[in-house]
């Protein structure tokens, strides 16, 4: 079996310290990282979780809005946190808590109209992921959050520079330039590395440190991993046009399927634009 991590370039190792683009960032809502921890344990009790939701009531309002929305198919309503938990399962919730954090995380930047596409691109890659998943034999829910937080380096980027990354999209979008190399050349760190070093201060399996530092990486042989999963779920954003920018080296819906495994590329039935108008519905309910 070949050693993935080795094969790849040490530039993409994440620092020790903190990128000096990181330093001062805006913590992530608290509600989020309690929860994190909490959900991360081996065994949780539904009524721990329950209690920490009840106490945020912004969010437990949303966690309700969400359980009896028409995207969770609910035919009963849903009116106490338990209820919503236990219907929608620890890991939707873990995956509702992090897209909803991560909305209110960036949501100052998005007033910089041109991040808007970072913030979609990530929800865009997070259900492609979550589609994706299925056919590759993997649970949807953990490759939704896969899918979602590939980008986190980019919204912490944007969040702390929003004016500096709406320029560094300007001018890789109208130049052709390589993004992660502009990002490179102004922060000093691409979105990959950021959000590696991010990702290690938080409490998630290393799969995701995986995902987060390599989605843009290129399959060698090997087993057919999550980072994978993830690198074609960013490709079918763009070839679906949610990308953040043109991409410089466009592929087609079924080229990018081509870099499923055989199996899983057989067991993946969606017409493109069914699944552009799907994708599209749902970043416009988080939006
Ligand atoms: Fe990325």
């Amino acid at each position: 079996m070949i050693d993935l991590a080795s094969e790849r370039g040490s530039h993409k190792q994440p620092a020790a310290k903190a990128p000096w683009a990181l330093e001062k960032l805006p913590p992530f809502p608290v509600i989020a990282t309690r929860l994190l921890h909490t959900l991360s344990k081996p065994y949780v009790e539904i009524s721990e979780i329950g209690k920490m939701i009840a106490v945020e009531p912004v969010f437990a309002t949303r966690l309700l809005q969400m359980a009896n929305s028409p995207l969770f198919g609910m035919h009963q309503q849903v009116k106490t946190i338990s209820h919503a938990i236990m219907i929608l399962g620890l890991q939707r919730v873990k995956a509702i808590v992090l897209t909803r954090s991560l909305g209110d995380f960036v949501a100052p930047a998005m007033k910089v109209k041109a991040l808007r596409a970072c913030w979609q691109n990530s929800l865009a890659g997070a259900i492609l992921a979550e589609k994706l998943a299925p056919a590759c034999g993997v649970d949807p829910d953990f490759a939704y959050v896969a899918g979602l937080l590939r980008d986190i380096g980019r919204l912490a980027l944007l969040v702390k520079y929003p004016q500096p990354y709406g320029n560094v999209l300007a001018v890789s979008g109208e130049n052709a330039y390589d993004l992660m190399t502009t990002e490179r050349e102004l922060f000093d760190v691409d979105h990959c590395q950021a959000g590696a070093w991010l990702i290690q201060t938080m409490p998630f399996p290393p799969e995701l440190l995986d995902v987060v530092a390599h989605h843009h990486e290129k399959p060698v042989k090997g087993p057919f991993q999550m980072v994978h999963l993830v690198h074609v779920a960013d490709l079918l954003a763009d070839a679906l046009g949610l990308g953040v920018l043109a991409p410089i080296d466009p592929q087609g819906f079924d080229d990018v399927l081509k870099y499923l495994p055989h199996a899983a590329r057989s067991r993946f039935h969606f017409d493109p634009e069914d699944l552009k108008a799907e994708v599209d519905s749902r970043i416009q309910f988080w939006d």
